[in-house]
């Protein structure tokens, strides 16, 4: 920390003495400022050049070369995820970068040093973007952002944007929705908040990254149409909206290509398409061929290893890989570098304002709460009344996810808790039969799970025996006036959801759904599940059992105090789902996807990473998006498949009317308006949604329905009425046309509504476009065979 300290002091001081002018006189060292990048680079040397793209890990290099502000992630913000590599003689600090989507990761504790540096474990991702507003993923970026100025860290690794494809992938918590134009928006919103405070975020997994399982060598093979529409769409939306100062590209190969050594998405989709100016990283290890990433435009290697920095001079030095690629690639690190805290010489304080980011935690998770169902007005729960607790979970809350995306946070806040400061008196017979009964378990599944590894999924608890909870729920059902079930699911990075007791209940959580309502029906009471999962979860084989379904996701450490706030209607739940809630897993549209039963105990994610490119097993090695632009709810809309719950669900404790519809027309497109008036009795917030009911000229070729906009009121009360508008462009209802390489607006009546849901038909109207409008675009991304014969250089 003090050798830090000094080595930054010397870098303000040696700053100051460059003084405002571009270049040195005659005897000045000349140093790196925002104005004189083509001069640094002309004064590095090529090895200087080669270190800089290739991040701060270069261990070989920098034991050697003896450098003290050594990007070992152990010197510079223990806990961080990596670093730049520092050339001090031309002033080029080492930039701190750290996860995640979810809050700050680094460690919470340092050696010889008794002070804590806990961060706040924020809700992820899905739940963010359950909130459908903008205003509050930008309000707990804000947040987030603070913490990583206040503790020295540059670049936030965060928000993550894949698409959740299919509801299995493991990472699902940390993206937000199976829709690009609510996954860009969320994701613009929480890059503009963080980068609110002066510093960066790098948007990931650039792109197509569906799933974790082999994720090092998979090769996700989609058209061209269905990248654009889809897969893509989301980045460019998020683009047109903010401007991260970094992307991170993904791990996987696309359509052949691995996505950091793709000059075609990264040159031609990102910077020339959609004119992206900003630093492109890897991801942790990503890809295989250092030369091809920098003639890719990939600036930046992370973590950075010493056989990429001898490739990359190699190439240089016999003339496969042009010094000006490299040099480009110089530039675009040290325009991110200028802009960062710590080559402004910041004095971060290491006390972010933690107590004001819990409170902004538990007002806005609940804001993200999903209410599935809510019959015989089980909730809100009366004031004062009592509950009786279940499930394990409920005294073991999930905040967030595994893996990159956990948080190392002070502390987290379970249900009893909650309830208990939300004044609800909970049952204590049961109270006192799940304390004694998790302490047990968890002790239990702690120890298994004590010697395994990040990527290992855990024991998870069991819930109570039949025999002790059946007697345990009668005597609840006479004593207290509701019972509330938790049940608890977690995922992380590195390996895939599986099907069996995950997606699907395991046969003790139904046991116990069946039991205590049993019990508490037979004594005409409510039963309410919470549902405190990291994503999509069966439900329609035993919703018709309850009363009630909260959906929490992972609410970050104040959990207990965000569900209790919204079970007794202190918040009104405002969320709607941003995936569908398929009936069966059977019914999902990308069957494609990694096998289920892998599960073989090594590290999932490098299953089949090899020198060569195998191409043997479907689902593994290469997945085939067959279902096309038919992904979640566009399939579950044209091909009127049922669903437990559908995209853009959710209920209120209020009931909302929308209405005079007005629509404007502008040199763009339309501006739609609608009166909000909220006529039930609690107040509440609503969402309004936008859709199109497909192309009018091809309508079996398009999705016939697609979300084009959405607004969320204010809290209005009962009586309030709000105007809210959408604004959309005439082009956003363009399909894209592969054989053109163009968005192609085709003339005709289009279809459109306000509604509540992608199930709903609202209030319809139409949109006349009179005449046909193109959108070229660059012609890349076709398949492109097999990789199996491209450079591979010896690790
Ligand atoms: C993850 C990234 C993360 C990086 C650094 C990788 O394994 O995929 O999301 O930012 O590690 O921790």
């Amino acid at each position: 920390m003090l050798k830090m300290k000094k080595t930054l002091t010397l870098l303000a001081a040696a700053l100051l003495l460059a003084g405002s002018c571009n270049g040195p006189s005659s005897g000045e060292a000349l140093l790196l400022d925002k104005d004189n990048i083509p001069e640094i680079v002309k004064a590095m040397t090529l090895e200087e050049k080669c270190h800089l793209v290739v991040g701060g890990q270069q261990k070989d290099v920098l034991d050697s070369t003896d450098q003290i502000l050594m990007a070992s992630t152990r010197k510079l913000v223990p806990g961080s995820a990596g670093t730049t590599y520092p050339v001090e003689r031309l002033g080029i600090p080492a930039i701190v970068l750290a996860d995640g989507p979810a809050g700050l990761r680094i460690s919470p504790t340092r050696q010889n040093d008794t002070a804590s540096y806990y961060c706040t474990g924020f809700p992820t991702g899905t739940l963010l973007a359950s909130s459908w507003d903008p205003g509050m993923v930008e309000a707990v970026g804000r947040a987030m952002g603070e913490e990583v100025l206040e503790y020295g860290v540059d670049v936030l690794l965060a928000p993550g944007a894949n698409l959740h494809r299919n509801p299995l992938c493991g990472r699902n918590f940390e993206y937000y929705s199976e829709d690009p134009l609510l996954s860009g928006t969320m994701a613009a919103a929480f890059i503009n908040g963080v980068q609110s405070n002066g510093v960066g975020t790098s948007l990931k997994h650039f792109a197509v990254n569906n799933s974790e399982i082999n994720r090092l060598a998979c090769d996700s093979r989609v058209s061209v149409r269905a990248l654009r529409e889809l897969y893509l769409r989301n980045w460019e939306i998020a683009l047109r909206q903010s401007a991260p100062w970094t992307i991170m590209t993904s791990y996987n190969y696309l359509n052949g290509v691995y996505t950091s050594e793709d000059p075609e998405l990264l040159e031609g989709v990102l910077r020339g398409d959609w004119g992206y100016e900003g630093c492109i990283m890897t991801d942790w290890g990503g890809g295989q061929d250092p030369a091809a990433q920098i003639h890719a435009g990939n600036d930046m290697l992370q973590p950075g290893k010493d056989w990429q920095y001898k490739a990359i001079y190699e190439a240089v030095s016999n003339g496969s890989l042009p010094e000006s690629e490299l040099d480009a690639c110089v530039s675009n690190i040290l325009r991110l570098i200028v802009k960062t805290p710590r080559f402004r010489g910041y004095a971060y304080s290491n006390r972010p304002d933690l107590a004001a980011h819990a409170q902004l935690t538990r007002e806005k998770a609940a804001e993200g709460f999903v209410l599935l169902k809510n019959e015989n007005a089980a909730l809100p729960l009366a004031e004062a009344s009592s509950a009786a607790l279940f499930g394990q979970a409920s005294y073991r809350l999930s905040a967030g996810g595994t893996g990159s995306g956990n948080v190392n946070k002070a502390y987290v806040i379970n249900l009893d808790e909650g309830l208990a400061n939300d004044g609800i008196l909970l049952d204590g017979e049961t109270d006192l039969a799940y304390r004694e009964y998790t302490a047990a378990e968890y002790a239990r599944v702690d120890e298994a799970n004590a010697g395994k590894k990040w990527y290992q999924i855990p024991e998870k608890a069991q819930e109570m025996p039949q025999a002790s909870l059946e007697a345990l729920a009668e005597k609840a059902a006479v004593n207290a006036e509701t019972a509330i079930i938790t049940i608890g699911r977690n995922s992380g990075e590195g390996t895939d959801r599986h099907l069996k007791d995950d997606f699907l209940l395991s046969g003790d959580e139904l046991q116990l759904i069946k039991t205590v309502s049993a019990a508490f029906h037979a004594q005409d009471k409510n039963v309410t599940v919470v549902l405190n999962v990291a994503g999509v979860v069966e439900t329609a084989s035993w919703k018709d059992m309850v009363d009630a379904i909260l959906l929490v996701w992972q609410p970050g450490q104040e959990a207990g105090n965000s569900i209790a706030d919204a079970l007794t209607g202190l918040v009104n739940p405002s969320g709607r789902l941003p995936m569908t809630f398929p009936e069966s897993y059977a019914d999902v549209p990308a069957q494609n996807f990694p096998a289920l039963e892998l599960n073989t105990g090594k590290n999932d994610s490098f299953l089949r990473f090899s020198k060569e490119k195998l191409y043997e097993v479907k689902d593994v090695d290469y997945i085939d998006y067959k279902e096309d632009i038919f992904m979640g709810y566009r399939h579950f809309c044209s091909h009127c498949e049922n669903t437990s719950y559908p995209f853009g669900y959710g209920l209120s404790y209020t009931v909302f009317e929308i209405e005079d519809l007005r629509l404007k027309k502008n040199s763009e497109g339309w501006t739609v308006k609608v009166s909000v008036r909220n006529v039930g009795e609690n107040p509440g917030r609503d969402v309004i949604q936008l859709y199109s009911f497909g192309n009018p000229a091809n309508p079996q070729t398009c999705p016939s329905r697609e979300l084009k906009g959405f607004a969320k009121t204010k809290v209005l009360n009962p009586g309030e009425r709000q105007s809210v508008s959408i604004e959309l462009n005439a082009m956003d209802l363009a399909s894209y046309v592969e054989e053109r390489s163009a968005w192609v607006l085709t003339p005709g009546i289009y279809a459109m509504a306000v509604t509540a849901d992608s199930e709903d038909f609202g209030m319809s109207f139409g949109l006349e476009v009179k005449r046909e409008r193109e959108k070229a675009t660059g012609d890349y991304l076709h398949p492109r065979g097999s990789v199996s014969d491209r450079l591979f250089i010896d690790k």
